[in-house]
Formats: C-alpha cells, structure tokens, sequence
C-alpha cells in the first residue's frame, strides 16, 4: 500500500469545466447566426457568411456574415451620421456611457468569458481572471478621460470615425483597447473583429445597445482580410487603428498613403526575455510561463526570445524543463489548466513549421512529456536551445508555445542580443541587481519594459512599439492622442486622394545652366554634413533666385550619396547626444539663439531676398524666441510614473527617437525650419534637415551658427536640393526613424509610402499651411510629442 506521501504526488487533477450552458443559450437565442452591427441595428444574415469555431473541438458556434464594401459604406455612413451628436455631447456625457459599458461587462463577466474561450481556445483561468477584468478596467479608466477631456486636452478634438482592424488573440480586450479610447474622445468607430474571433466583439455590441449608447456610434461588422482592407480604403474614414502582424501593417501604411488618414499600427514582436546571473531563478521560471506559454503564445509582446547569462544557463534550463512538465494541456474550459487551443489550423501549421525549421537550422527542440488532448488544435510547450541568433526562429515571432533561448555573457552582449530584431515592442529584465536592470532597461529599444516581471497590462500605462513594431501608444493619456488632433489641424473636409508623388524641380532649375556652373565659386553656399560643410557629390549647385527673379546666388544639389552620408552622420551621434543630459542640450540651444541674435542684421538681410525685409525681421526675431522656447522645454517635457493597481509602478520615459528626416516648408523658410528642428534636436533627435529649395543659401548663416553654438557635428544636417527627390532617399533610408513632411500633399504621400520598408514614423501637415508665426500651431506640445517616444517601463516597487 502507497504511502500518502506517495499518494499525494501521484495524485491527477480530475476535470474541472466551466458551464458553458448560458453561452449556449445565448448563442441558440441568436439562432447561431450573425450579421452586422450597424447604425444600432443588426443586420439579416444574407449573402457570404464564414464559420466561426471552437479551436479546442472543431464543433462549429456560429455562422457569420462577411461584409462587402457596401456593408462597410453603411456602417462608415451610420458613424458619419451620429458623430456630430457625439461629439457634441459633453466629456460627461459620454464618460456615463463608458462607465455603463464597464458595468455591463462586469455583470455579464461570467458568460464572456466563457464566449472568448469558447471562440479563441484561451483558457478560461486567462479569460476570467485577466482579459475581462482588464476590459472592464479599460472602460472606466477612459470613462474618466472622457470626463477631463476638456481640462486634460485643451485646444484638441475628436479625429472624426475611426476604422478599427483587431486580431483574434485578444479579441475582447484589442476591442476595449480600441473603442475605449475612440469613443472616449468624441469619435464615432466602424470596427472589425478578426474572421477567426468575432463572437465576443458581437456580444459587446450587444452591450452599446443594452446601455442605449446612441446609434451609429460604434458599428461592428465582420469579415476577412478583405473586409478590413475595405474599411482601410474607405475615404471617409479619418483615421485607421490597427493591431495585427507587421505585414498587413505595411500593406495598410501603403494603402492609406495617398490619403490624410492618422494611422497607428500595433504589430508583432520578438521581445527578449533577459536573465542575469544573480535573478532570482524560481521567480524567473514562473514569468517564463506567463510570457510564452500565456495565451499559447500568441501574444504580440510575449517573452518569446530568451536571453540567459551563460553560468546560470544550464541551471535554469532545468528549471524550466521540469515546470514544462508540469504544464497542465486541455480543455480550455477547464478551470485547471495552464495551455488551451492554437486558435486554428492555419496559426497551428505555421508554429509546426517553424519549429521544424528552427531543428533544421540546428536548434535543440525539447518537449515535456505532457498528456495531450486526443483532438483538437493543441501544441506541447516548446524549448529550442542552441539557438544562433541569426536563424529564423531566432527572428520570426512563431505566435506559439515556443521558447527560443540563447545565452549571453555581458550585459553589453545581453543588450546587443535583445536588439538585434527589427522588432521593438517589449522586452523583460530579471536581475536582482537594481543598477543592472535599469541600466539594460535604458538601452533596450523596445516600447515596454517589464523588470523582474512580465506581460502586466493597465489602461493607464500607454503600450506600443519602437522600429517594426508599429507606431502609436494604447492606453494612458498617450493613447488619447491617438484619437484626438488639434483644433488648427482639424480635417475639415473629407479624406481626399493625394496626387500621385512626383519628382519635381526647384523653381527656376535649369539643367542646363546648372550643370555649367562650375563648382566651387565664390557664393556657393555647401551642404552641412556631420559638423563640417561638404560639397555636394554631384559636383552641381543650382541658382537660386530672389522673389524678384534675380540671381542671388548658387545652392549645392545634394543627392542620394549625400543623403547617406548625412544620415551616417547622424546615426553616429545619435546615441551619444540622446544621452546627453537635458541641461546640456537647453544649454547648447541657448547659445544657438544668441549666435542668432548676434547675425541677425546678416541673416535678416539674406532672408529678405526671398521674404521681403518685414517678414524677415519677423522670422528672425521669432526664430530666436522659438529657440528660447525649446531651450526651456529641453529639461520640461518630461515622463511621468503610473501606479498600476499592483505591486508596481510605471515609468513612462519620453525617449529620442533617433535620427528624423525633416522636409522643411517653403512659406516661412528660415521660421519653418527652426520650428521643426529645433523640437527634434531639443528631445535628443539627430536630423537630416532639407532645406526649403528655393531659399537653400541661406543655410550658410545658420550652419555657421551650428558651428559656433557647440552643438556636437552630426546633430543637424543640412543637405539642399530638389526635395522630392532628397525627400524620397530619406523616407527609404531604414537609419532614418522618422519622417516630417511640412510641404505639399504630393510630399505627404511620397514620405508615407517611402516609409514602408523600416516602418518608421511618419509625421506631416497633410499639404496644410501652418501659421508658423502662431506658437499656438507651430509650437511646443504638439511637436515635442512628435519627437519623442514613450517606453513604459515596470518596476518592482512598495509592499
Ligand atoms: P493578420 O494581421 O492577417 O490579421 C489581423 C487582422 O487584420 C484581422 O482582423 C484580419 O482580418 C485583418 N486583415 C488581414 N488582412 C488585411 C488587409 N489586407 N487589410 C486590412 N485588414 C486585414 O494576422 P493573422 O494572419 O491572423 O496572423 C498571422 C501572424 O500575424 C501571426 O502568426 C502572428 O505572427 C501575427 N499576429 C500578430 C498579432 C499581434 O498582436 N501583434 C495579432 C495577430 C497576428
């Protein structure tokens, strides 16, 4: 006879299912059949419809009908209609239908949880106890914005409707994180939840009507990737939210190119997952399981990448080896265990796939022998060791229960390791030693940082990706300035088709004549490359003209060699003079005004050519007060700290973004250019600067005053020339990450669709003037918030 002892570690879990009957009932009560919601009404299923089903059975839940581009037209002119209302309504107004909604999700908690896991595969233990909590903590944190809209916004307003594109591995809590934040603001949205996932989206819309929300303000309709590309090209939508994998992200970037649509992109990741020598090992295999094995895996930011210091490796390996085996793979409905179902056959083929090429490419695949479930789409927990960090899996997001380790030796080598991927959406740090995890956690390039931790989520703390992971923040006050814009940059008609890019000449170009000019005479103003003034490398320069067409002198044609040479300059200082300190920065921006006020009758004179003498007073006289202006910001735009409601606090640090491209305007040549300069570099940027073409010569006043000011070579570079083209190379350049564009429409569009490659951040006046003499519009907040980027990073903190 065994021992209890022995009993007692023998002993198996029996099943412990949740009651799916009043999901059930639900489901019969809509005869497992769903249209649209739009305008506040639901839809007749008639005409394509999908399946939805359950990933952990194969049974089918529902059927579903697919919206064509008329349905979506509907539903965008259902929110068209309702948004003046809306709008119109006051912050506490709408707060006090964000407040019912959470109160409504809490009340029926139990049957959408039980819904999401039902459509998802997730596990209920997840479903119940993190994504409702969290999607209802959502609704009233932006209930409370909706309330201090006014206080906490001044001068901004609502973006207009808002097309919104969510994935199936968060399908209740992407569509909080989305509409929340929309309706908050005064917008009116169309959303589409993914084809896989549309059950819960569809209860929730159930919801805006149980709590009377005004109809036509939020419309959900279903579909595939068809259906979402529809939305995205809708040209009365004004602004596109979407989270899903990075290549859609590219193809939505390219097809809202053309249009003024604001656009955010949450996209996928690699995040690493760092461990120190001296973590506490135990508590570091315990966030392992909630970083990868969470969700299956399928988690944009899952601690998916392990990076392990060497002389701990071996050890901790066997630690998460044995928790491996303790891995409990089941139904999702039951209250007991830890991995569910991969969503579908496609998701579970690609981690299939990519494991075994990951043992192809030499990767050590190791895992537990755990009971699997007879049917249904489950994936053991996966260890791959002896990893090289080149390999695909190493680089590619699996979206899997897989864990990729690879060791490092340093913490230099740790941070090296962590930021070798295209992603940066977040990353985790175990280390007991405070001095090094915050030290890593500075130089890691991702938008969240959890210490000793990871995968924690709080509406208050903004989320979001650095490089391919996307741009824009969700959640926080960040978040709200998605889906706000300034009352002075306010569409006031519809999204219009941009003209298609072209190539264009500076005014009064001569190929000819251009080409005759010797290089090097007397008025020939230079390029401005890392500190020191260069030829341009095509040997040309072109005539630049007054307004009154007389020849004031020669402009160099900067080209694309130029381009990269400039950009190489400023990437090399990048690093060093985002860690310059604040103080340091002001200080150099003082001297820059001063330098200013010490040329002004030179430069005022110069710019009269172009302006005439009373703007050029003007220019020169605000551009010295502007300077003034970020010299004061430089050490004021500052983070804040969140207190998420757990053991942790929340540094929400504004970084540098690192090197922007600018396309400076023509209307305020010299004031433009300071504008949008000055706030870049004020933040810690580096720039590549091209200057308006017409009135390129006068870059030599200001490189001198570069020059005499201390800023470090590199931090601004100045390269003349034909912007159209100049602008191009830029938007192209994967060192460059972020565009402005302050000049036509075309420039707007070329800018955007230059940036797919990298992804990076794209900024522009959509072809609209700017009162650049007006503080109000072309100062301050507004541009400093464009300059920066917010890493949220979680720390341990209190009791
Ligand atoms: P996906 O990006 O294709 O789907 C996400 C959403 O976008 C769905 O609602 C889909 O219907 C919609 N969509 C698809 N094509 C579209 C288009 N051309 N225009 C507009 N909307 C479009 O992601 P998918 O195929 O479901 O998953 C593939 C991979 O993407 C995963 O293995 C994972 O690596 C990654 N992924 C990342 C997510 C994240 O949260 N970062 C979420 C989902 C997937």
């Amino acid at each position: 006879a065994s021992s209890i002892v022995e009993k007692f570690y023998s002993m198996e879990y029996g099943p412990a299912p949740e009651d799916a009957s009043e999901v059930n009932k639900w489901l019969d009560a809509h005869k497992r059949s769903f249209g649209h919601y739009i305008d506040g009404a639901w839809t007749q299923v008639s005409g394509s419809s999908f399946e939805t089903r359950n990933p952990a059975t194969g049974e089918v839940l529902a059927k579903i009908a697919t919206a064509d581009a008329s349905d979506v037209d509907r539903a965008v002119k259902a929110a068209r209609a309702a948004l003046p209302a809306w709008q119109a309504l006051t912050g506490h107004q709408r707060a006090r239908y964000l407040y019912a909604f959470a109160r409504q999700v809490q009340k029926h908690a139990r049957r959408l949880a039980v819904l999401e896991t039902l459509d998802n595969g997730k596990s209920i233990r997840e479903s119940r106890d993190i994504d409702i909590p969290l999607v209802a903590r959502h609704f009233y944190h932006h209930a409370g914005w909706a309330q201090l809209l006014d206080e906490e916004f001044p001068g901004y307003t609502s973006v207009g409707v808002v097309g919104q594109i969510i994935p199936w591995n968060f399908p209740l809590l992407m569509f909080a994180w989305k509409v929340a934040p929309a309706l908050a603001a005064g917008n009116t949205v169309v959303i589409k939840p993914a084809e896989f996932t549309p059950l819960s989206a569809l209860a929730l819309a159930e919801i805006a009507q149980e709590i009377g929300l005004p109809k036509g303000v939020l419309n959900v309709i279903n579909g595939d990737g068809k259906t979402g590309a529809a939305i995205v090209e809708h040209t009365d939508i004004d602004k596109i939210a979407f989270t899903g994998s990075t290549e859609v992200g590219r193809i939505i970037r390219k097809a809202t190119a053309k249009t003024s649509k604001k656009l955010s992109l949450e996209l996928g990741g690699k995040s690493p997952f760092i461990v120190f020598d001296d973590a506490d090992l135990d508590s570091t295999v315990e966030g392992l399981v909630d970083g990868i094995w969470f969700n299956q895996g399928q988690v944009c930011c899952a601690g998916s990448r392990l990076l392990v210091q060497e002389r701990v490796a071996e050890k901790l390996y066997d630690k998460i080896r044995s928790r491996m085996e303790t891995l409990r793979v089941g139904s999702p409905l039951d209250k007991a265990i830890d991995i569910g179902a991969i969503v579908d056959q496609i998701q579970y083929d690609r981690i299939k796939g990519l494991v075994e090429t990951g043992v192809k490419e030499g990767a050590t695949c190791w895992q537990p022998e755990v009971t699997m479930p007879e049917k249904g789409l489950f994936f053991k927990p996966t260890l791959l060791t002896n990893v090289h960090p080149a390999s695909t899996v190493a680089q590619e997001e699996i979206f899997g229960p897989v864990l990729v380790s690879m060791t490092f030796r340093t913490p230099a080598e740790a941070v090296e390791l962590a930021n070798n991927t295209t992603y940066g959406l977040a990353a985790c740090v175990w280390s007991e030693n405070i001095n090094v995890a915050l030290d890593v956690a500075a130089q890691v390039k991702a938008g969240v940082v959890w210490v000793n931790a990871t995968n924690l989520f709080d509406a208050a703390c903004g989320f979001g990706g650095y490089r391919e992971s996307g741009y824009g923040r969700e959640g926080g006050k960040e978040g709200m300035y998605e889906y706000l814009v300034p009352v002075h940059a306010e569409r006031k008609t519809a999204a219009k088709t941009l003209p298609e890019p072209v190539i264009d000449q500076p005014e009064g170009f001569d190929e000819e004549r251009s080409a005759a000019v010797e290089f090097g005479i007397d008025r020939t103003v230079k390029l401005y490359i890392g500190g020191k003034q260069a030829r341009p490398d095509s040997g040309y320069s072109y005539p630049v003209y007054d307004r009154n067409g007389q020849l004031v002198g020669e402009a160099p044609l900067g080209n694309r060699k130029d381009i990269r040479n400039a950009v190489e300059a400023a990437r090399n200082i990048s690093a060093k003079w985002a860690k310059t300190t604040a103080h340091g920065r002001a200080q150099i921006l003082y001297y820059i005004a001063e330098n200013m006020v010490q040329r002004r009758a030179e430069i005022v004179a110069k710019l009269a050519a172009f302006v005439g003498p009373e703007q050029a007073a003007i220019e020169l006289d605000y551009g010295v007060e502007r300077t003034f202006a970020y010299a004061a910001w430089a050490d004021k735009f500052e983070g804040s700290v969140h207190n998420p409601p757990m053991r942790m606090v929340t540094l929400a640090m504004k970084e540098a973004i690192g090197t922007v491209g600018i396309l400076c305007p023509d209307d305020a040549p010299l004031l433009g250019f300071l504008s949008l300069v000055l706030p870049a570099i004020a933040m810690g940027n580096a720039v590549v600067a091209v200057p308006s073409e017409r009135c390129a010569t006068l870059m030599s006043d200001l490189y001198q005053v570069f020059d005499t000011s201390d800023l470090p070579g590199g931090v601004v570079n100045i390269v003349a020339g034909k912007a159209s083209e100049l602008g191009k190379t830029l938007a192209e350049h994967d060192d460059i990450d972020a565009i402005w564009s302050f000049r036509d429409e075309a420039a707007s569009a070329m800018v955007k669709l230059g940036s797919i490659g990298n992804l990076k951040q794209v900024w522009t006046n959509e072809g609209r003037s700017i009162d650049w003499f007006d503080p109000a519009q072309a100062e301050g907040r507004y541009f400093l918030r464009h300059a920066t980027q917010i890493k949220n990073i979680w720390v341990p903190y209190g009791e």
